[in-house]
């Protein structure tokens, strides 16, 4: 499955939770002797970095296979990339930019990052509008909404997804022009936790850093369930103890 983490949004969190989801899926994948492709489609190159310095952190190692990938070689080159890899993720950078488009067209999956902010809530229309005419071309594009940096406590994270429903996923009362988007909100929120950033400077996802953040983990484990219908709890627990070992 080709998943795209995308928004036009910067600075949502696309580039923590496609680290985050790569790791997390690579897991799954190796107990199936599967790999995983993660593709940095944003010049700012902040997925490069990331694999840099995960690579530094873990001799070498990354645990998938990484590229970098622009424009629209990211559509031309997706047909064979396909078939070598069962599973693709692909970062693009918080603008309307030719790579987004381009993964637009090509992903079945794409995972919107959104922070319960109001200016986030705002500025999600472009992003809408902007699925809205690509799934005229890919029409099998399914894209979910995820609150991501969400509040630990409180309704606010709720009452942003109710108000994501009623702003945009819903015909306006009387309207009979309103196209759907077909867009869903998951379950799942990923809260603002230090813990993902702090993970992030050594290249590691929240599965692996340690001291562990029992909390972040379950909410990257419940996104991968909702996205991928992957139960990695039991992966994920079979490995602690290595991990812990070997990145503490
Ligand atoms: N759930 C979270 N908890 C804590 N910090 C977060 C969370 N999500 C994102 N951040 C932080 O917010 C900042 C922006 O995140 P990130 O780089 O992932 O966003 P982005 O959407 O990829 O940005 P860009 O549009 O520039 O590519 C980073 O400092 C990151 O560590
Ligand atoms: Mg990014």
């Amino acid at each position: 499955m080709i998943v795209l983490i995308g928004s036009t949004k910067g600075g949502a969190g696309k580039t923590t939770l496609a680290t985050n989801i790569a790791v997390a899926l690579s897991m799954v994948r190796r107990e199936q002797g599967r790999d995983v492709l993660l593709i940095d489609g944003d010049k700012q190159e902040s997925t490069h970095e990331f694999c840099q310095d995960r690579a530094e952190t873990r001799n070498g190692e990354l645990g998938f296979t990484f590229m970098q990938l622009h424009g629209q070689l990211i559509r031309d080159q997706m047909a064979s990339l396909n078939q070598k890899y069962a599973d693709i993720i692909i970062d693009c950078g918080g603008t309307d930019n030719p790579s987004l488009r381009a993964a637009m067209l090509v992903a079945e999956r794409m995972i919107i990052p959104v922070m319960p902010r109001e200016i986030d809530i705002k500025s999600l229309r472009h992003t809408i509008s902007l699925i809205s005419e690509v799934r005229l071309y890919n029409p099998a594009l399914r894209p979910s909404i995820v609150i991501n940096a969400g509040d630990p406590t409180g309704q606010d994270n709720e009452a942003t997804k109710d108000e994501i429903k009623t702003r945009y996923l819903t015909a306006p009362h009387g309207s009979s022009d309103w196209i759907d988007p077909g867009i869903d909100v998951l379950d799942g929120v990923i809260v603002r936790r230090k813990a993902l950033s702090d993970a992030w400077a050594f290249g590691l996802s929240v599965l692996e850093y340690r001291p562990r953040n029992s909390d972040a983990i379950a909410e990257l484990i419940k996104l991968m369930a909702e996205v991928y219908g992957t139960d990695i709890q039991d992966i994920y627990d079979g490995d602690t103890t290595q991990r812990a070992r070997a990145y503490a």
